[in-house]
Parts: C-alpha cells; sequence; structure tokens
C-alpha cells in the first residue's frame, strides 16, 4: 500500500479532491493531512474525510527535524503540496528525494518564486494581459516553483476575465488533473 501525506495552508480543496479520488482505492492511504494554519478550511476538511490532521508552527517546520521524524516514521511514499504556503526546508528534500510534488496554479516558470501564490498569481496573469494560464505539477526542492516539471495544462484569458474568473478555470484544472498525476507518479 502507498502512503501519501498531504500539505496544505489554506481552503484545502485540492487536499479534498485527492483524498476522494484514491477512497475507494485499496493500494493507496492518505495517511496524514499537514497544515501550517491553525486556522485553515483543510483542517474540518480532513475530519469529514477522516484523515488524521497535524498542525505544526514554523519553529518545528524549520529548526527541528520532528516533521521529516513524523513522515519517516509514518513510512510515507509521496508528500503532496496542495496549497502549502511555506519553502520546503532542504532537510526535507533531502530525506524524500523526487518524493515531494507541489501544485503552482499557473504556467511555470511565469507567475512562480517567493509571493507569488494564490489570488496574487491571477492578479499578475491578469495585469501582464495573458491570453492563457493554467497549472503545473512539478518535483520539489528548496527554492520555490524551480523543480522539474511533471505536468501542464493550460486554459485561455479573455479580455473580460476579472483575478477571480482565471481562479475559477485553474480550480477545474487543478481538481480534473492533480488526483491523477499523482496516481500516475505512485505507479511509476
Ligand atoms: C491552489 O490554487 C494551488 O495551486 C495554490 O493554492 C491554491 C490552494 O487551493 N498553490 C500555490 O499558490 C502554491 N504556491 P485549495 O486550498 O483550495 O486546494
Amino acid at each position: 500500500k502507498k502512503r501519501i501525506a498531504i500539505f496544505a495552508s489554506g481552503s484545502g480543496s485540492n487536499a479534498e479532491k485527492i483524498a476522494e479520488h484514491f477512497a475507494s482505492d485499496s493500494q493507496v492511504d492518505i495517511s496524514l493531512i499537514l497544515t501550517n494554519n491553525p486556522q485553515a478550511g483543510v483542517i474540518a476538511r480532513a475530519r469529514r474525510l477522516h484523515v488524521p490532521v497535524v498542525v505544526f508552527d514554523r519553529t518545528t517546520f524549520y529548526e527541528s527535524a520532528r516533521i521529516v521524524e513524523l513522515l519517516q516514521g509514518q513510512a510515507i511514499d509521496l508528500v503532496v503540496l496542495a496549497g502549502f504556503m511555506m519553502l520546503i526546508p532542504e532537510s526535507m528534500v533531502q530525506a524524500f528525494p523526487n518524493k515531494i510534488v507541489n501544485i503552482h496554479p499557473a504556467l511555470l516558470p511565469k507567475y512562480g518564486g517567493k509571493g507569488m501564490y494564490g489570488h496574487f498569481v491571477h492578479e499578475a496573469v491578469v495585469a501582464a494581459q495573458e491570453t492563457e494560464s493554467g497549472i503545473t505539477i512539478h518535483y520539489v526542492n528548496e527554492r520555490y516553483d524551480e523543480g522539474a516539471i511533471i505536468f501542464q495544462a493550460s486554459c485561455p484569458v479573455v479580455a473580460t476575465d476579472t483575478p477571480e474568473d482565471v481562479a475559477k478555470k485553474v480550480q477545474v484544472l487543478e481538481h480534473k488533473h492533480f488526483p491523477e498525476v499523482v496516481g500516475q507518479l505512485l505507479n511509476s
């Protein structure tokens, strides 16, 4: 059985889609959802999904080995970042080589890097009058949004689109593709 840990800082809609996707798969277990945000919507979703939740703070994450030890102790095969807004420490990248994946709500390498997350990404895309945006699923290294790209999908952006409109189109792509790509990674 393959064991997945999901990190999320916000609403957790992607975490929920992934959990639902594998709910009836006897070969995959969503073992843990971890968050740095005690207010995150993902916590209530995790409870509904009967997935254990771990809330941790910045000091624990960056100045102790507790999270890495927890993941190792749970024999986690794949770490999935689904709207997780903190940089992954180098020690964790080294402990899970090519076993940490992130989803980014734009077509990297455009609109990535520190400060480019969530709504800020869609605002920048609209401000630049882009004619398309999309999603990027990539391996995680110790720099924001720079690991090797695994998968991209795009959607059109039209002149009248607001950042909210772009966010909705991107979310449709995320919910459709992220669970599938995670499944492919588990089998590769
Ligand atoms: C998603 O759009 C994800 O791509 C983005 O946060 C949102 C989380 O939504 N991630 C980043 O911006 C990471 N830099 P969710 O909490 O509803 O899954």
